[in-house]
């Protein structure tokens, strides 16, 4: 077995599940942020990633991308269903999203959480190198950091969630609480997207666990273990330059025109998922036509679903929702060859993504709760003409950092309509503006800022961040 001085363990690996077998794959960008954040670093550097290659059944044998080496984990149909379907995405998801769909409890699930998380523990202990550092990511393996301290004492052990981690109240719902606090705290480092996740597990670790412990560092078994806030970005380069491509500014034209050449284009782009706000944001436009604020196809909504999860209820059930809606407000306020919302329920490649934010005059990101949200900093990175505007929900991470968009409370239909209105109504010069700071903070603060800060506060020495991001 080769070793690695460095191995990310995540639930999803970065690539297609149908990469043919005779060795040409393809990097698969997954419709989240994890996979899109991590890739390209890891493309350069010599290190190992253990995940799940989708689908069920053996691990498959998958070839190395470039310098990065792919260790596939299998999972059983059984573990499917009880591990990622049931306790990751409908046990955790829900509650760490503030239990906007009500989280199921269901007591035959954890065997199946601990049996997979050992499996990828089991995996990262094979392919870690003496010494080596692992960096665990998810909510998926939350148990993984303890068991990898269990097996191999003698590594460095990071882990970082990118969704939020929930207040006390909800987080003491969980009837396993104690033992996921513990397998978290079985790290070196734990990272959250906001300072309020690093305030949360303190509250938890003096609660549960009777530790003593801050918003930076928690006291546990004769061990320290750090935290902090490290709030994840994107390639800002790579977007830049898609947006520069000639083919695709010639692609968002024609997108335009595609439209009807629209006055106000708005953009929505998410994994079909109950926290996006989907539903909320189609009441609110839906309000708007029906006042005659907005009237199609001079205003037109694109709102991109990509399909996710989909062998779970609550997710199935939201797609009838939504599909039923568009159908009613299409059919209601639409004429023939001009909708109002233009839906599509498919996977985009990132020049299709890149022409569509260009296309578009507001992005629209009205999650009802997001770890960071990574949609809102493409839409900022693809802008390098300055122009566009971004309505961003209070509730998504980023909201911290990109505090000059058009900030909204989703839930509150009245504003979302208001705000909507505002950033079709602003002025050039006050989009130009309020771009030009949001600019500003996502250039500086990219993915590589984000691995080399993580990566730095889990090896202080700064020769692990170096090996990463040059
Ligand atoms: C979120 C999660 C990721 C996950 C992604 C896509 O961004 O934080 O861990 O990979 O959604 O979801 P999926 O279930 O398709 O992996």
């Amino acid at each position: 077995m080769r070793q690695s001085s460095l191995v990310v363990v995540a639930n999803r690996l970065p690539i297609d599940d149908n990469a043919p077998p005779d060795g040409v794959c393809e990097w698969r960008r997954s419709p989240g942020g994890l996979v899109g954040a991590l890739h390209d670093i890891l493309a350069h550097t010599p290190a190992t990633w253990v995940g799940w290659a989708g689908g069920a059944g053996p691990a498959p044998e998958l070839p190395d991308i470039g310098r990065l080496r792919i260790h596939a984990v299998g999972l059983s149909e059984a573990e499917l269903a009880d591990y990622y379907e049931g306790f990751a995405n409908s046990t955790l998801w829900p509650l760490y999203h503030d239990a906007v769909e009500q989280p199921v409890f269901d007591r035959s699930w954890w065997e199946a959480y601990q049996q997979a998380n050992r499996r990828f523990a089991d995996a990262a202990a094979e392919v870690a190198e003496p010494g080596a550092a692992v960096w665990v990511q998810d909510y998926h393996l939350q148990l993984v950091p303890a068991m990898l301290r269990e097996r191999r004492p003698d590594l460095l052990i990071g882990f970082f969630l990118h969704v939020p981690f929930p207040p006390p109240e909800l987080f003491m719902q969980l009837p396993r609480r104690t033992e996921l606090l513990r397998g978290m705290l079985g790290a070196d480092l734990v990272g959250f997207q906001r300072a309020q996740g690093a305030h949360n597990l303190a509250q938890l670790a003096r609660r549960l666990l009777g530790a003593k412990a801050t918003d930076r560092a928690i006291e546990l078994d004769g061990r320290t273990v750090r935290t902090g806030a490290f709030p994840v970005s994107i390639d800002v380069a790579e977007m830049q330059s898609l947006a520069a491509r000639p083919d695709v500014v010639r692609r968002a034209r024609q997108i335009r025109a595609d439209l009807g050449q629209p006055r106000h284009v708005l953009l929505s782009v998410d994994r079909l998922d109950y926290t996006k706000g989907i539903e909320h944001r189609l009441t609110a436009y839906s309000e708007l036509l029906r006042d005659g604020d907005v009237k199609a196809p001079d205003t037109v909504l694109v709102q991109v679903a990509v399909p996710s999860r989909e062998r779970v209820g609550h997710y199935r059930l939201l797609r009838d929702r939504i599909e039923r809606e568009v159908g009613r407000i299409n059919g209601e306020y639409g004429r023939v060859g001009g909708p109002a919302i233009h839906y599509l329920n498919q996977r985009f490649d990132r020049a299709e993504l890149a022409a569509l934010y260009l296309a578009a005059d507001v992005l629209v990101v009205t999650p009802l709760r997001d770890g960071m949200n990574l949609v809102a900093k493409e839409y900022v990175a693809a802008r390098t003409d300055g122009d566009g505007a971004l309505v961003l929900s209070e509730f998504a991470g980023a909201a911290v950092e990109l505090d000059e968009a058009f900030l909204v409370n989703p839930h509150d239909l009245d504003d979302l309509k208001a705000t909507l209105l505002a950033a079709m109504d602003a002025s050039a010069a006050e989009r130009s503006a309020r771009m030009a700071a949001m600019r500003r903070q996502v250039t500086r603060h990219d993915i590589r800022a984000f691995t080399r800060a993580y990566l730095r506060s889990l090896d202080d020495s700064g020769a692990l961040a170096a090996s990463v991001t040059g």
